[in-house]
C-alpha cells in the first residue's frame, strides 16, 4: 500500500471503530462482534504503529470507548477507569508473562480471574453507606447512574463489618442467562422488540430514565477491584474477600497463579466450565496481585500494564443464507428469522437464526445468497452477526424489510423510539 491508501485505510478504521464503539457502549445494540472489533482494533494499532503520522489523536487505540449518554449528570472518576489490554493467543500472554517478568522478576502472584461479559460500574462507599455509582463512561467521567444501582437486589445500600471509612469499588453488571430469556420471551409478549443477548440488556437498562423499570429487570453485580487506602488494602484478592465479609458481591471462582502453567490451566478449566456458569463470560482475566508490584508496572493512557484479558473465542460458523422469514408475534411485532444452509455448531444443527431486528438487518446489509456468520455467544438461538463480503456474488440478493404483515396483510406501522 502507498502512503496515500494507508493514510485512508487508518482514516476508515478509525470512523468505523469509533461507530461501533458508539452503537456498543452508548446504544446497546453493536452489529459486529467483539472478535471482528478488536481484530480491527489490532490492524489499526498495527498501521499507526508502522505510520503514526496519521494517527488520529482520539485514535480508538488509546482511548477507552465512552458510554457517556446526555441522559445522566456526568460525573468525574476519583481514578481513571481503564479498560483492558486483551489477547487470543497463548503466544501473546506468554510475552505479557515475559514482561512483567524482566520488570519484577519471579516473585509474585498473579490473581486469574473469570471475564464477565457486562457493563462497568464503579460505586463509592462512604462510612459503609453507598454514596454513587458511576459507569465508565471515557474512563474519565462517566454517567451517575446511582438511582438505577440502588434498585438492583445484590447492591448493598448499607455494608457490615470492618470497612474502610470511603473507598471505591469496580465490578460489572449483568443479567443471568435464564432471568435474561424470561424477560426477552415477556418483552416479546406485548410486541416489543427482544434484546439480542444478556449483555446489551444489561447496559441498556442501566442506562433507562425510569428507576422503577430497572427495578423490575434482574440485573446482577459481581466486583473486581477495590480502591481504598494502598498502607492497608494492598493486595488485590485480599482485597476482595475483605470486601465479601462486609457483605458486597465478589466474584467466586477467583485464583492465585504463580506460574505461567498455572495461568493456561485456569484458563483451560474455564473455557469449558463456562457453560456451567450462569451466566455469559467471554474470557479471563489475568492481574498482578500486589498493588505495590501493579504501581511499578504503571498504566497507559487506555489500560493497565499489570493486568490483561484473555478472551475466548466465540462459537461461530459460516453458512449460506438462504431466505429471510418474518415472524409475527402475538401482539403483532414482526422479528426477521433467516433460513440458512444447515451448518453445525456448538454440537448442534443450525438451520434458522435471528435476524434481530429492522434495524440489523439493514445495518448489516445482508443479502439473499450471502455466506453468513452465525454465532451462538452463549444465548439459545442463533444469530447473524456479519456478512463475509469476501465470498459476496454479483447474483446476491438485496433485501428488504417487508411492508405488509405477512399474515394479515395489513400495512406494517413502526411506533417512533420501538
Ligand atoms: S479489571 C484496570 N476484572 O472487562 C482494571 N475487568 O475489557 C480493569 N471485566 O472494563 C478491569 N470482568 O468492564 C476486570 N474480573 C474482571 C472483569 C473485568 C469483566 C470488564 C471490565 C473492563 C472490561 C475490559
Amino acid at each position: 500500500m502507498n502512503e496515500g491508501a494507508i493514510k485512508v485505510k487508518i482514516d476508515q478504521l478509525t470512523e468505523e471503530l469509533k461507530r461501533h464503539s458508539y452503537l456498543y457502549y452508548v446504544l446497546a445494540t453493536p452489529v459486529i462482534s467483539d472478535r471482528d472489533f478488536d481484530a480491527k482494533l489490532k490492524e489499526l494499532e498495527t498501521l499507526e504503529n508502522e505510520h503514526p503520522q496519521f494517527r488520529h489523536n482520539d485514535s480508538p487505540t488509546k482511548e477507552v470507548g465512552s458510554d457517556i449518554t446526555k441522559d445522566f449528570e456526568t460525573v468525574k472518576h476519583d481514578f481513571p477507569m481503564l479498560s483492558l489490554g486483551n489477547t487470543y493467543s497463548e503466544t501473546e500472554l506468554l510475552e505479557f508473562d515475559s514482561r512483567i517478568r524482566k520488570d519484577l522478576g519471579d516473585d509474585f502472584e498473579y490473581t486469574c480471574e473469570l471475564k464477565i461479559d457486562g457493563l462497568a460500574i464503579g460505586i463509592i462507599y462512604e462510612n459503609g453507606k453507598l454514596l454513587r455509582a458511576v459507569t465508565r463512561g471515557d474512563g474519565v467521567q462517566g454517567d451517575d447512574v446511582t438511582v438505577n444501582v440502588k434498585t438492583m437486589r445484590a447492591v448493598p445500600h448499607v455494608l457490615k463489618g470492618d470497612f474502610p471509612e470511603r473507598f471505591e469499588i469496580r465490578g460489572e453488571i449483568f443479567m443471568h442467562r435464564k432471568a435474561f430469556d424470561r424477560l426477552n420471551a415477556e418483552r416479546e409478549e406485548i410486541g416489543l422488540a427482544p434484546f439480542a443477548n444478556p449483555r446489551n440488556c444489561a447496559s441498556g437498562t442501566i442506562k433507562m430514565q425510569e428507576s422503577a423499570e430497572v427495578a423490575k429487570r434482574p440485573l446482577d453485580l459481581l466486583l473486581y477491584q477495590l480502591i481504598a487506602d494502598e498502607r492497608v488494602y494492598s493486595e488485590h484478592y485480599e482485597n476482595l474477600v475483605k470486601a465479601k465479609s462486609w457483605g458486597l458481591p465478589v466474584s467466586e471462582n477467583m485464583k492465585k497463579c504463580k506460574t505461567f502453567e498455572e495461568v493456561m490451566t485456569y484458563i483451560q478449566i474455564w473455557e469449558t466450565k463456562r457453560r456451567e456458569l450462569s451466566f455469559d463470560i467471554d474470557g479471563v482475566v489475568i492481574k498482578v496481585n500486589a498493588l505495590s508490584q501493579q504501581k511499578d508496572l504503571a498504566s497507559t493512557a487506555k489500560s493497565p500494564r499489570w493486568a490483561i484479558a484473555y478472551k475466548f473465542e466465540t462459537e461461530r460458523a459460516e453458512t449460506k443464507l438462504v431466505s429471510i422469514d418474518y415472524q409475527v408475534g402475538r401482539t403483532g411485532a414482526v422479528t426477521p428469522v433467516a433460513n440458512l444452509e444447515p451448518v453445525q455448531l456448538l454440537g448442534t444443527t443450525v438451520k434458522r437464526a435471528s435476524l434481530h431486528n429492522q434495524d440489523v438487518m439493514q445495518e448489516l446489509d445482508v443479502r439473499i445468497g450471502d455466506s453468513v456468520y452465525v454465532e451462538k455467544g452463549g444465548e439459545i438461538i442463533p444469530k447473524i452477526v456479519g456478512v463475509n463480503l469476501t465470498r459476496r456474488s454479483a447474483e446476491a440478493e438485496a433485501t428488504e424489510f417487508i411492508s405488509n404483515c405477512p399474515v394479515c396483510h395489513t400495512e406494517l406501522e413502526r411506533k417512533e423510539g420501538e
